[in-house]
């Protein structure tokens, strides 16, 4: 029975409501909907001031403009990510899983800027003052000049922030702060949206760069992520796959540069280490490659990044054959499943496949598309790509392969990493490389039954 005045509000997705319902109606998810304080009336609101509209050229300013100042912290792979540094006067959001080494980052990134001279503040909700210190020290930082506290409450990180004037402030997490102006509990839809409203307008206000730490919930989405996601103006996310050391940056959203790019690092005893040259990481270069292995010259961001695509294609047991995919999307898995079915003769119907993009690292490319094709074609023909050999090249449902962007950066890196051919669509520039071009897929999986590679290993 809905009460008087009560606001009901899904806790994955935001919506809200006057009643009470098992299942929210926008994002269909269970057992969501929390009853939370509604909004203020109207005469609680401060007194208006009309906004006064501007030129685009920043007053007579133009030819003067200057692109937003930006703060680095020394962290190569966390300043590219952002876009070249934080922006002072911003807020960005960083998500991840419980464990993924959020605060591990941040922590180090934060103590980063601190020895360039940045005025900077760690404030936790999860940990004391004395865990962060100690974690701190087991990674050499306890030199780093941070201002640590240890806070919840929103109301005394907002008279501290505006106290003492900050360059960078990291807050972890906004699950963990309350507001004493809502009576929703910490982590609430209703709570994580107040406080980092406020939080993003201090940023503004005082010119400092903000960053909030969310966690991410079992669904996918940061609590309240969904909510937030427009208050900020930047959001990262921090992944990795259990069981690999390895760490991925992504930007997801940025209003000040490219969301495509990644940073890559990998989780030691001391802290996140950097990884420049993510391609050596993800890609085993000893050994032979055996059959159901691709490698994919791929691009992420501003950079080329090499990785391994698996298959395992193999009699099925079920009725229902298995289809598994680990770092690739499984509707683009089922998409070059049908092709290599309807174009190629490739019989795949009655087996279960399995897919692994090696490493732990995701992959979004189209062009990755023939790399995928082959890594299949090669482990139910049960014959081994050319160890020096690179794919890439985008399938469409006629069964033809297309062109994919950066061929020179992808090219140039994997001649670098010691590959001399590829196999690619028919008029990509292969530079020092030998090409292998296809037009169709069928012709791919030709190739890979029969060899016939322009350099014969
Ligand atoms: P943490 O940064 O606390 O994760 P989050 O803030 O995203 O919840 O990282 C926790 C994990 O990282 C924990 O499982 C231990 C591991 N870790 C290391 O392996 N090495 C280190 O130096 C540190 C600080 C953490
Ligand atoms: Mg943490």
């Amino acid at each position: 029975m809905a009460r008087d005045g009560a606001t009901y509000v899904c806790q994955s997705c935001g919506a809200s409501q006057s009643r009470w319902s098992g299942q929210c109606p926008a994002c269909s998810a269970w057992n969501t909907m929390v009853e939370e304080g509604g909004l203020r009336p109207p005469g609680a609101l401060a007194a208006t001031r009309p906004s006064r509209a501007r030129g685009l050229d920043f007053e007579g300013l133009s030819g003067d403009v200057r692109s937003p100042p930006r703060l680095l912290t020394g962290i190569e792979e966390f300043d590219r990510v952002c876009g070249g540094g934080l922006v002072r006067g911003s807020a960005l959001l960083v998500g991840g899983d419980p464990g993924v080494g959020k605060s591990t980052l941040l922590m180090q990134a934060v103590a980063a800027a601190a020895q360039r001279g940045a005025t900077c503040a760690y404030v936790s909700g999860e940990e004391s003052v004395d865990q962060v210190r100690s974690r701190a020290q087991r990674m050499g930082l306890s030199g780093a000049p941070v201002k640590l506290a240890a806070e919840t409450s929103l109301r005394n990180i907002l008279d501290g922030l505006k106290r003492s004037q900050f360059d960078l402030v990291v807050i972890d997490s906004i699950q963990t702060l309350w507001s004493d102006s809502h009576d929703a509990a910490p982590g609430s839809v209703t709570q994580v949206r107040a406080a980092s409203a406020e939080l993003v307008r201090l940023a503004k206000r005082e010119g400092v760069a903000i960053i909030l730490v969310g966690h991410v919930t079992k669904e996918g989405a940061i609590a309240g992520p969904r909510v937030i996601e427009h208050l900020v103006d930047a959001v990262l996310t921090f992944e990795g796959e259990r069981g690999y050391p390895f760490r991925v940056l992504r930007g997801v959203k940025n209003r000040f540069g490219a969301t495509d790019e990644i940073g890559v690092f990998e989780m030691g005893d001391a802290g996140l280490r950097e990884v420049a040259n993510p391609s050596a990481l993800f890609l085993d270069t000893s050994g032979e490659r055996a059959a159901g292995a691709a490698v994919f010259a791929g691009i992420e961001g501003s950079r080329p990044v090499l990785v391994e695509f698996q298959a395992l294609v193999a009699p099925s047991a079920y009725g229902t054959p298995r289809r598994a995919v680990v770092g690739w999307d499984s509707g683009r898995l089922a998409m070059v499943l049908a092709v290599l079915e309807a174009r190629c003769g490739l019989s795949l119907g009655s087996r279960d496949v399995y897919l692994n993009v090696a490493g732990g690292l995701r992959i979004s490319e189209p062009a990755a598309d023939l790399a995928a094709a082959a890594a299949l074609a090669s482990s139910a023909l049960d014959v081994a790509l050319p160890q020096d050999c690179v794919v890439f090249g985008e399938i469409s449902l006629s069964g033809e392969i297309r062109p994919v962007s950066r061929t020179e950066a992808r090219v140039r890196e994997s001649a670098k990493l010691g590959f001399r051919q590829v196999l690619g669509p028919r008029d990509a520039e292969p530079g020092p490389l030998k090409l292998a071009g296809v037009a169709r897929l069928a012709d791919a999986i030709a190739r890979i039954g029969d060899g016939g590679w322009p350099e014969t290993a």
